[in-house]
């Protein structure tokens, strides 16, 4: 079956923004001495996005510029298909939050939970801890885990 002209030429558009697996870039903006963020970048690539990394070492600029609401602060910002990524948000929810497109500025983890994608600590109990989606509609949980577990 044959794209139409029109179907082929938006899919050209598309392209440049997207990885070989379909997925958009994320960039990442964190401290240059963070190591849990190197190892949560980590964790998207291997999950199939493409990746940036800006290094800063004023970072609660990025986060001001983007509109973190203040509690949620973590350790790095990432900017993802016109949405924000505040912290150690796991790959799984930042795919659904890319297919399912809510009326949201972003989704956060606030801290740094013990468990979370590039906060493994061994021998520790993983934490319990929620993915809040923030924005326009205010604040609510849009996913929960345990540790690398969706709950
Ligand atoms: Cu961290
Ligand atoms: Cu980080």
């Amino acid at each position: 079956m044959a794209l139409s002209r029109r179907g082929f030429l938006a899919a050209l558009a598309i392209a440049p923004a997207m990885g070989a697996t379909g997925l958009p870039k994320i960039t990442v903006t964190k401290d240059p001495s963070c190591g849990c963020c190197t190892g949560w970048t980590e964790h998207v690539r291997a999950a199939g996005f493409s990746t940036e990394v800006v290094e800063t070492n004023e970072l609660n600029r990025a986060k001001v510029r983007l509109g973190v609401p203040a509690h949620l602060y973590a350790c790095h910002t990432a900017e993802v298909d016109g949405y924000v990524i505040e912290g150690h948000v796991p790959a799984p929810t930042i795919r659904r939050l890319v297919a399912e497109r809510p009326n949201a500025k972003g989704l956060a983890v606030r801290g740094m939970p013990v468990g979370s994608p590039g906060m493994e600590v061994a021998g520790a109990e993983p934490e319990t801890y929620d993915v809040i989606a923030f924005g326009p509609e205010g604040e609510s949980r849009f996913a929960r885990y345990r540790g690398a577990e969706p709950m």
